[in-house]
């Protein structure tokens, strides 16, 4: 069996504040020793950085967060102790520990071994690495449940994916294009060939035009089903004029707020509240049906979502891989938000 010693090193979130305040690298955390019914104690091989992570560590005070606690939610690692049927020792997993989770037991993926529920993890994928996976959960579940289950996602519809080549984006593309939909999805020009090579059929520069303006002169025909925002609420022009290019029946999926440290940024917030849940129709509300992406942590999704990658239908998208005691470069870099797909942190020094 291996050896499992009684402490461990994480990145600890203590205060709030940017990553290079609000975290600190804690040498002394203990691993946990007793697994109750159904847990796992995973060695983590890598962690995957999401913005939830930074946003939460910025704007939510100490008196609402469960501080201090193991930072980020996403991995992939090996089962080294196991009181759950569906895991042994030696199983390569990936899964996360999703953020209500994470508050409960203060465990996180940022650290050498979290204990965690079973049915948070998958078998990894034969063909894919650990620094592959350990991106996969959080952001392709979002995407997934999101379009599958709030969209009813089906073959032959027509979807704009705007971010296309963010990861939530990125999974969305390929998750629909295995559905068997026509994909247009937007990004600055530099990253045209990439969207384009996740599967989309048709792409649109956000930087050359706006959106709403561009699909207005042209629509899509027919009109889009789903549009799914990955970018999520800075600017509400896209869903208010949404009725020349969403169809009736249709649905505006948002990955949520957000927040910039600006007037402007606070105004459009404000504004895409008022016009997506508080002002009717008949006051001339936009007559289209406007969600927030939701995410859970479902076994079967989560399968779901592992079998579209055994099946090479949807493939890893890793923007960048840094050493653990890189972190504060990684954040650095998923702030910036340029990324095309994860950024990861390579936990174990010699995981592939
Ligand atoms: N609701 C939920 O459950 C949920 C779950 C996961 C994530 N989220 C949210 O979803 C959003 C995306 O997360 P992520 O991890 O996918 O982000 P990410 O990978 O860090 O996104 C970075 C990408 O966004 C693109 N981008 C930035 N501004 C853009 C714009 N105005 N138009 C089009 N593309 C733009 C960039 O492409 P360019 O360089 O080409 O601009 C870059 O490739 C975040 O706000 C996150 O908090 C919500």
């Amino acid at each position: 069996m291996a050896h499992i010693p009684k402490v461990q090193q994480t990145w600890t979130v203590v205060r709030q504040g940017h990553p290079s305040k609000a975290l600190v690298l804690n040498d002394n955390v203990p691993v946990p020793a007793d697994l109750e019914s159904g847990d796992v104690l995973v060695k983590v091989q890598a962690a995957a950085l999401n913005p939830i992570g930074y946003k939460l560590m910025a704007f939510l005070p100490n008196l609402f967060a469960a501080r201090p606690f193991t930072s980020e939610n996403d991995l992939s690692g090996i089962i080294v102790s196991s009181a759950s049927p569906d895991f042994t020792p030696g199983d390569r997993v990936f899964g996360f520990v999703d953020v209500p989770l994470q508050w409960k037991t203060r465990q996180g993926s940022l650290g050498h071994y979290v204990r965690m529920p079973a049915s948070r993890l998958a078998p990894l994928p034969s063909n894919v690495s650990s620094t592959q996976a350990a991106g996969f959960t959080m952001a392709g579940l979002t995407a997934y449940q999101s379009l599958i289950h709030q969209a009813k996602l089906e073959e032959g519809q027509c979807i704009f994916v705007n971010g296309g080549s963010s990861s939530v984006g990125a999974f969305a593309i390929q998750i629909a294009k295995a559905k068997g939909c026509k994909v247009y999805a937007s990004a600055s020009g530099k990253n045209e060939e990439f969207v384009r090579g996740l599967g989309a059929d048709e792409f649109v520069d956000y930087t050359a035009t706006s959106l709403h303006t561009h699909f207005t002169k042209i629509p899509p025909s027919p009109k889009f089903h789903i549009i799914l925002d990955a970018v999520g609420v800075i600017d509400p022009s896209l869903y208010t004029h949404s009725p020349a290019y969403l169809a009736p029946g249709g649905i505006f999926l948002s990955t949520g707020p957000n927040p910039t440290a600006s007037w402007r940024g606070a105004k459009d917030l404000v504004t895409t509240v008022v016009e997506a849940f508080l002002r009717p129709i008949w006051l001339g509300g936009t007559p289209r049906k406007y969600e927030i992406c939701k995410v859970w942590g479902i076994r079967e999704d989560l399968y779901a979502l592992r079998d579209l990658i055994e099946e090479g239908k949807v493939k890893p998208v890793v923007d960048s891989v840094f050493a653990f005691e890189d972190t504060l470069k990684a954040y650095e870099r998923l702030m910036s938000n340029r990324a095309k797909g994860k950024v990861v942190i390579r936990v174990e020094p010699d995981a592939e």
